[in-house]
């Protein structure tokens, strides 16, 4: 049984500190309040304190208990949360994206949701992220990109090979030339695919990727140009096993147990139980018609709290806490990981909201909106377009006004979270950090 979020009775480490400080205080309070039987007003008054001396320290007594519950209670508020990396998440007790179950026999795959929730199934195989990656070579451009990359003195094109199925990378340089066939595509191509060769008895990422905006083959992004050399080793990178189990993790579906890969069970894309955990029992408890137990074992993201919700959509897209920890030096490519680039943003900072979580703008199940306006009335559900309004936000915790914008009244996001160049993409992405954006001003990292 997989527990539900509350259940997962974890506290991830960077709350500790603060949860743990919280409960200390929190938890001597209460044991001199209740657990020792102590009634703190009548065992002043026999301990012959004048009435007034007597109300006077049972006020402040209360006083500073009032305080410190609030400071508790402010602490584990969902504001003060912090975001977590996924390498601690997926450790924790329960279900969280990426995770590598015991067993693969938990998965019963997404044609075994269809009977129950056939609306959702239909739309959610349209999505992007149900076409994540294709076994051989498929996607949006169905086949790689056209023409010859050229890096140092070796020449990357990719040929369709007679005797195998699909696409091979094919490498040559001074006379000599090597190719390897394409074994998996990775990504549906909004920007680009990049390539898993096989190759000498192991697995390759290309060196050579398509691009979509330019149509071109160039170089996989990451990688470094090689200098001059035999072709061998020339074709990719060879794919460690952490980092093939990774790769496999966010673009398809039971790709691992036990933390072992196995790509002949792996389903390309990411479907209902990558988000939702192994459904086996959840399938099983429901055709039993218990529906209590059925709940409780599957995942529902619904129930998280703001900064959950966003860190889990992080685990692949990547959490703030994965993007601070894993690179030294974030720059403009890390307009990519919209986590870390919303969660910058004063209108985050500011409210740490809900009417901000990934899920209220993209519906997890269906594919991307591509058009401005749907998202004006996500903004709008903040700001107003009313100079006189007293629109006053407010989620318990908090209160605030935010400000009017002067210059227009629909198209939010194409001014305030602008498309920007990413050039190992060779493509442009939606910057996810809302902001005012200056002419001339350097894109913030
Ligand atoms: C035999 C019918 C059936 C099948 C098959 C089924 N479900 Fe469900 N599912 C249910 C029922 C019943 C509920 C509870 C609905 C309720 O009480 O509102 C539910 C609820 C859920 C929930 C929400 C849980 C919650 O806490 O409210 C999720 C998520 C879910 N199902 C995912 C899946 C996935 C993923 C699959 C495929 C692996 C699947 N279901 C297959 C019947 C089914
Ligand atoms: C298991 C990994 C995984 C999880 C969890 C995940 N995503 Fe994705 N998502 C991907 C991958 C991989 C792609 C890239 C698909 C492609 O173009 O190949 C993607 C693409 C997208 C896109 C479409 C981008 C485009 O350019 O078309 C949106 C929108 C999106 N994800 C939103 C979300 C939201 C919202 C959540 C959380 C509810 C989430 N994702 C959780 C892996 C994941
Ligand atoms: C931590 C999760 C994660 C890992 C690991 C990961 N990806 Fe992705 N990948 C994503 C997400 C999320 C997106 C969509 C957002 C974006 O385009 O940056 C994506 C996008 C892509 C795209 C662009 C897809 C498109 O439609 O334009 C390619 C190509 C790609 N990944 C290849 C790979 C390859 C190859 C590997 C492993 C060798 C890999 N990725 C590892 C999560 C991941
Ligand atoms: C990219 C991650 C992702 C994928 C893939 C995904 N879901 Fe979900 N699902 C979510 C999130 C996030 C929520 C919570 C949405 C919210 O906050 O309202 C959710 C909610 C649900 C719910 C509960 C709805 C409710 O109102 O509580 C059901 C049922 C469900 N999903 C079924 C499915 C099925 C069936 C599939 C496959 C066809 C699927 N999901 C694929 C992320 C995903
Ligand atoms: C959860 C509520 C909420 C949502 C949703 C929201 N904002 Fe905000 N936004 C705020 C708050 C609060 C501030 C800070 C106001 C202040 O400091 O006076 C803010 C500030 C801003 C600023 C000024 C930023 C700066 O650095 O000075 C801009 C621009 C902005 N928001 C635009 C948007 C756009 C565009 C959207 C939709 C894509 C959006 N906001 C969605 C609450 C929200
Ligand atoms: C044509 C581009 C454009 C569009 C469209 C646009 N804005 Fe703005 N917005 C700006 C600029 C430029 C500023 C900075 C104005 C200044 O300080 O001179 C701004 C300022 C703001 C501010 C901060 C105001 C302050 O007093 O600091 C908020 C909040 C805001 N916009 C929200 C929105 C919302 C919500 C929408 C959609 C209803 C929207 N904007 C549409 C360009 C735009
Ligand atoms: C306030 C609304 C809003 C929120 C919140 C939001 N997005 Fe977006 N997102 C957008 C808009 C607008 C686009 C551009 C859609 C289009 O192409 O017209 C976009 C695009 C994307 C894309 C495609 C980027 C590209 O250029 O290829 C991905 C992936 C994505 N969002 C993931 C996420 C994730 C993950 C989260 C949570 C951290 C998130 N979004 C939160 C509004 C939002």
């Amino acid at each position: 049984m997989l527990p539900q979020p509350e259940q997962r009775g974890r506290i991830p480490p960077i709350h500790q500190g603060i949860a743990q400080n919280g409960a200390r205080v929190f938890r001597s309070y209460s044991r001199f309040g209740r657990d020792s039987g102590v009634n703190l007003d009548t065992d002043l008054r026999r301990l012959k304190f004048t009435p007034f001396l007597g109300i006077r320290v049972s006020v402040v007594g209360w006083l500073c208990f009032t305080a410190l519950l609030v400071t508790a209670a402010h602490q584990h508020s969902p504001r003060n949360e912090l975001p977590d990396t996924t390498a601690d998440r997926v450790t924790g007790v329960g279900w969280w994206p990426t995770k590598s179950p015991a067993s693969t026999k938990v998965y019963v795959g997404s044609d075994a949701c269809v009977d129950c929730h056939s609306t959702i199934d239909s739309a959610q195989s349209e999505s992007e992220m149900a076409k994540a990656a294709f076994r051989l070579s498929g996607g949006a451009a169905g086949q790689p990109a056209p023409g010859d990359f050229k890096s140092g003195s070796y020449t990357y094109r990719f040929i369709s090979n007679n005797a195998l199925p699909g696409y091979s990378l094919e490498v040559s340089s001074n006379g000599q030339s090597n190719s390897y066939p394409i074994s998996w595509t990775m990504g549906l191509g909004a920007h680009g695919q990049t390539y898993l060769l096989d190759g000498n008895g192991g697995m390759y990422e290309s060196q050579a990727s398509s691009f979509t905006f330019i149509h071109r083959v160039g170089l996989s992004p990451g990688h470094k140009p090689l200098e001059e050399g035999s072709v061998e080793n020339a074709l990719g990178i060879p794919l460690k096993s952490g980092d093939a189990l990774r790769c496999f993790a966010c673009h398809t579906t039971a790709s691992s147990a036990n933390s072992t890969l196995n790509t002949a069970d792996a389903v390309p894309g990411v479907h209902c139980e990558a988000c939702h955990g192994p459904g086996m029992d959840h399938v099983k408890a429901a055709i039993a018609g218990q529906k209590v137990q059925a709940r409780q074992a599957i995942f529902n993201p619904a129930s998280l709290t703001p900064t959950s919700s966003i860190d889990f959509c992080g685990a692949c897209h990547r959490t703030t806490m994965d993007v601070i920890l894993n690179e030294p030096e974030p720059g403009a490519f890390t307009i990519r990981f919209q986590p870390y680039r919303l969660e910058e943003s004063r209108c985050w900072q500011t409210t740490k909201d809900a009417r901000l979580a990934c899920t209220q703008c993209h519906n997890p199940h269906a594919p991307m909106v591509r058009d401005a306006h749907f998202y004006d009335q996500k903004c709008l559900s903040c700001h107003s377009l009313r100079k006189d309004a007293k629109h006053v936000v407010s989620s318990g915790a908090w209160t605030v006004t935010p400000k009017i914008c002067p210059k227009a009244t629909a198209n939010c996001a194409s001014c305030h979270m602008p498309k920007s160049y990413v050039p190992e993409m060779n493509s442009t992405f939606v910057d996810h950090f809302i902001r005012i954006v200056r002419p001339g001003a350097p894109v913030p990292n």
